[in-house]
């Protein structure tokens, strides 16, 4: 399969931001850990990350004819971005939603996700395990 893992605002600042809610690895560090797991190594995964909203819409576009799967961790665009929730459901990609931290049992505005009814899973708390974990499931979703 071939598979785009895009990461949203300020996750380009992990290890260094907020490291008690995010940890101490940067986003280079989990895409390395991710490329050694034995789910990956038989993909073509993708790494993608932008700050800008157009950006990343821009990327679902791009990407639609060539990606077999999108996991996706939209940062803060989770909560109130419709422009990224309508571009996943434009395209016809099977989609996982992953946040590092449980964003249940944080600030109020971080229960609600504009984006998780277009995608087929969504998986909160789990660190960077979030990412094997949403690829799996897209395996497992291409088997079917
Ligand atoms: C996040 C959770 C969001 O609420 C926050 O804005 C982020 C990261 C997570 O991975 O836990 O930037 O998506």
């Amino acid at each position: 399969m071939k598979i785009l893992i895009i990461n949203g605002p300020n996750l380009n600042l992990l290890g260094e931001r907020e490291p008690d809610i995010y940890g101490h690895e940067s986003l280079a560090d989990m895409e390395l850990w991710l490329s050694n797991q034995p789910e990956a190594t038989t993909h073509e995964i993708e790494w993608f990350q932008s700050n800008h909203e157009g950006k990343i819409i821009d990327k679902i576009h791009d990407e639609m004819k060539t990606k077999d799967g999108l996991i996706i961790n939209p940062g803060a665009f989770t909560h109130y971005s419709y422009a990224i929730r309508d571009a996943i459901s434009s395209v016809n990609i099977p989609t996982v939603e992953v946040h590092l931290s449980d964003i249940e049992n944080r600030e109020d505005f971080r229960r609600f996700s504009v984006i998780q009814d277009v995608c087929i899973e969504q998986i909160k708390g789990m660190g960077k395990t979030g990412y094997l974990n949403a690829l799996k499931i897209l395996l497992i979703n291409d088997d079917k």
